[in-house]
């Protein structure tokens, strides 16, 4: 009999198709949002599960479902799953590490031009036809890229990649600031100066924030830090919604605390907060940071290869799957779910 498993969101029809050969899925090719009830329903009996970042996987998911072994999520954030609470029943936790880094350090650079340089709303002038008169001089002015400041928070694998871009690229001053500081030969490799957080908020002629987020980076920027920056300043948020104050964020473009912001992530999205959306200076795209083709496809690729590793294993007990996030339950097979 095949493994009995469940993809929570709608995939790639061949990834889909590679699925289908080894385990008996249940899908959601509708994209249908399961709410929290659905999901407990939908997976019982499934011992393994392809989630995403609008799935909660928590400790009374775990409890209800008491056959799921294993949780490959497709993202490399993971904030969606507890982790603890998975580790404590021997519930193994996947995610997409690395397929991701360079398409989401090249849409975070993208975003910073595009808010920096105005495109959105230059986009939206000249289709609203109010560009009546070529060569106005101070026309839709923004701050310059090139040899400019650029401030990173949290300086994971997609920070250093934003890093490389800016000063091998762009010819940036990077400074960073990260939970650790890193090793002095990437550091050196990205040309990135680290500093305190203090230092980086006021020293940041554009700021980009790919921390992940916790409980412990919940509102890491509000109103004071906002208050830290340069009035110029540009802040791109690529990481989660929640590690900005969006609120505080509104205010602050309204009141040219900041010249201007690039959000992708958002609290409480798929929902943006109303102010947000009657301000010209800030750019708003719908979370599609790792959203190119290629890494997309790689990203649900890397879930099944983590899911076949831990559902098919020949030894069962002693999965391997390429990425885990919880790896000390494979030190200790004995403490894994049955
Ligand atoms: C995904 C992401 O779009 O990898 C992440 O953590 O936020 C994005 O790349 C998202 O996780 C899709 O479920």
């Amino acid at each position: 009999m095949k493994p009995s498993i469940a993809i929570t969101r709608a995939t790639f029809p061949d990834v889909l198709a590679r699925l289908r050969a080894q385990f008996d899925v249940l899908d959601n090719q509708h994209d249908v949002l399961w709410s929290q009830a659905e999901l407990i329903a939908r997976l019982q009996g499934k011992s393994c599960a392809i989630t995403h970042g609008s799935d909660r996987i928590d400790a009374v998911l775990l409890d209800a479902c008491p056959q799921l072994r294993a949780v490959c999520n497709v993202g490399v954030g993971y904030n969606n799953i507890d982790v603890e609470a998975c580790t404590a029943r021997g519930v193994l936790v996947t995610n997409t590490p690395d397929v991701l880094t360079e398409t989401t350090a090249d849409f975070g650079f993208a975003l910073l031009m595009a808010t920096a340089r105005r495109i959105a709303e230059s986009d939206r002038y000249v289709r609203a036809r109010q560009w009546n008169k070529t060569g106005i001089y101070d026309m839709l002015l923004g701050g310059d890229i090139h040899g400019a400041t650029l401030g990173i928070f949290g300086m994971g694998r997609i920070g250093q990649a934003i890093a490389r871009r800016g000063a091998h690229g762009f010819n940036m001053r990077v400074v960073y600031h990260n939970r650790s500081r890193l090793d002095p030969a990437i550091e050196a490799e990205c040309r990135a100066t680290y500093v305190d957080k203090e230092t980086l908020f006021a020293q940041a002629d554009h700021l980009i924030v790919v921390l992940p987020y916790s409980p412990s980076s919940h509102h890491a920027i509000g109103a004071a830090e906002l208050r830290l920056m340069k009035p110029s300043a540009t802040l791109v948020n690529i990481a989660r919604g929640g590690v900005i104050d969006d609120a505080a964020l509104a205010t602050a473009l309204r009141e040219g605390v900041i010249a201007a912001a690039g959000l992708d992530v958002f609290e409480g999205e798929p929902n943006v907060r109303p102010e947000l959306l009657d301000i010209d200076n800030v750019v708003l795209t719908p979370h599609i940071g790792s959203a190119s083709v290629q890494t997309r496809k790689a990203m649900a690729l890397l879930a099944v290869r983590n899911l076949e590793a831990i559902c098919a294993a020949i030894h069962p007990a002693a999965p391997t799957p390429p990425t885990p996030v919880n790896p000390q339950l494979l030190n200790e097979p004995a403490r894994l779910r049955a």
